[in-house]
């Protein structure tokens, strides 16, 4: 694996990797899985998923100020990079884009990318600006390694959703594939903002998978009506009172605004502080599930 800090190394490995792969029985071109590290199995299934349909695949570990909140945990982030670049290494990753935040931002970022209309919606609310980090920096890692796809997990549902529409509004060339959401055996999302909870708050943070289960549950018996299944979701959340919802949502996938009742597929989201730590968790409602939409 090819460990690159600054722009012109990355570009020059990626150019070069591109030349000589030689697995030819894969899509051509480059994959890339971007992340800020501490690294997880989450993580690691999109590196695989990178692995199974490119023929090279780069990954980048960078912890993006622009999208931290000033309150938020930019300082204290989980940071581990000898660990995650053994991870990456071990999972056959050609080429590890780890730059320090002068590479990225020489001075201070005055040229933005902004989805409008969907960023300041779930996450976007609560964290205001979040979302315009997000993109800007997904915007630029698609410039400096010019992947022709680009692997997002669907744990960070929204996140998912506005970078596809980024790349249709922009035209960018990249594929954006979507993998599934990898969770520890009791149900809870991985995460590398896990690592905060203390064991109680751990036990404490199953309240997000729970409600959502129940959601599905009650949806599987015949219950469309969003604000129903909303109000359900609330009471779960009233018997945890250490843990404090942000949001619980019933939305378009693609538009993330709001849905009355559940037709189409649908996406269920939830945002809460356990503690300090906001966790995010989601599934997917589909009334036609033998159908493709
Ligand atoms: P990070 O939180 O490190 O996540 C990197 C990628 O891993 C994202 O696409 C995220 O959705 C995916 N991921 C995280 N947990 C997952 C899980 N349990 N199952 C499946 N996929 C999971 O998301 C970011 O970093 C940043 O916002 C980034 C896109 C890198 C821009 O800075």
């Amino acid at each position: 694996m090819i460990v690159c800090t600054t722009i012109p190394d990355v570009r020059a490995a990626c150019h070069n990797a591109r030349a000589s792969s030689t697995r030819p029985s894969l899509a051509p071109g480059l994959g890339l899985v971007p992340t800020m590290g501490a690294l997880h199995e989450g993580h690691l299934s999109l590196v695989r998923a990178a692995k199974n349909r490119r023929r090279v695949v780069a990954a980048s570990i960078f912890v993006n100020p622009t999208q931290f909140g000033p309150t938020e945990d930019f300082s204290k982030y989980p940071r581990q990079f000898d660990r995650d670049r053994r991870l990456l290494e071990n999972e056959g990753v050609d080429i590890l884009f780890a730059p320090a935040i002068d590479e990225i931002y020489p001075d201070p970022a005055v040229t933005w990318v902004v989805v409008e209309g969907l960023s300041d919606k779930l996450d976007g609310r609560s964290r205001p600006g979040h979302f315009r980090g997000v993109t800007t920096i997904v915007a630029k890692l698609f410039n400096i390694v010019e992947p022709d796809a680009a692997f997002f997990g669907q744990k960070d549902a929204a996140q998912l959703a506005i970078i596809q529409r980024m790349v249709q509004d922009l035209n960018f060339p990249v594929e954006i594939v979507a993998c599934p959401i990898v969770r520890e055996p009791d149900g809870l999302a991985m995460s590398s903002r896990n690592a905060y909870l203390n064991p109680e708050e751990r036990n404490r943070a199953l309240v997000l998978q729970l409600s959502l289960q129940q959601a599905r549950q009650q949806f599987e018996n015949g219950e469309t009506i969003a604000a129903k299944l909303i109000s359900a979701a609330k009471e779960a959340f009233a018997a945890e009172p250490q843990v404090a919802l942000d949001y619980f949502e019933i939305v378009h996938p693609g538009t993330l605004d709001p849905v009355k009742q559940i037709t189409e597929k649908t996406l269920v989201a939830v945002a809460a502080h356990v503690g300090s730590t906001r966790l995010i968790d989601n599934l997917v409602l589909d009334p036609h599930p033998a159908t493709t939409l």
